[in-house]
């Protein structure tokens, strides 16, 4: 069984969605520990009340990126974990990190990328006026939200939306697409090959984009 390690930084839906779909028995890998950057992450709760171990280092102890980097990674060399899933993790990881996990290492980020990437995204996407707004699943490079794209999720923009209701509508299309694609990654299907996405034969024909009204 392969091992997931979850990282997050708040409210932890797309923690608790993967959680489901691996127990479940969709995905073949179960998430050994959750590691939060804020004690005080809510997420924490859904992590303890599934039994699973958490983890916190707290960001506010570890200012240098290199020695918050280091803790995760003394944690890590001891959990082994597959995969790396960033799910609402609000802090950049270094680039000695990101290159030591790469291929394993996969963030969720609320917009279509390369549109929007940091913070407010829903908030840029209603100022810019765009009819169609979504998610991104993609590997983590050094650089912000600019790995390579794995899969998206597209939701349309309302005349009438504001930022609850479309982060709303973008969250939920999150929680079909996490999971789905982490346990395409963990059945091997999805790799990361010098930069480039590559994916198995029987998901060629279909597209990596996915469409919620
Ligand atoms: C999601 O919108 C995710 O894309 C972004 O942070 C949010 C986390 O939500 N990176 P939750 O903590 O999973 O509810």
């Amino acid at each position: 069984m392969q091992k997931i390690v979850v990282f997050i930084s708040g409210r932890g839906t797309n923690l608790s969605y993967l959680v489901d779909f691996c127990e479940r028995g969709f995905c073949a890998a179960k998430v050994v520990a959750v590691i939060s950057d804020r004690p005080d992450a809510p997420g924490l709760n859904i992590a303890l009340q599934k039994k699973i171990p958490i983890i916190v280092v707290d960001r506010r102890l570890y200012p240098v990126c290199e020695a918050f980097d280091y803790i995760v990674e003394q944690k890590l060399d001891i959990l082994q974990p597959n995969w790396l899933v960033l799910a609402g993790f609000m802090k950049r990881l270094g680039a000695r990190f990101v290159k030591k996990y790469e291929g394993k290492l996969i963030n969720i980020h609320p917009s279509l990328l390369p549109s929007f990437p940091g913070l407010d995204t829903h908030h840029r996407a209603l100022l810019a006026g765009v009819k169609w707004h979504g998610a991104t699943v993609h590997f983590v490079n050094e650089e912000l939200d600019a790995g390579s794209i794995i899969a998206q999720t597209v939701v349309p923009v309302y005349l009438h939306d504001t930022v609850d209701t479309l982060q709303a509508r973008v969250l939920s299309a999150e929680h079909n697409l996490l999971p789905k694609i982490i346990s395409l990654c963990v059945e091997g299907k999805i790799t990361l090959d010098n930069g480039d996405v590559k994916y198995d034969r029987s998901l060629i024909e279909n597209s990596m984009s996915y469409y919620y009204e």
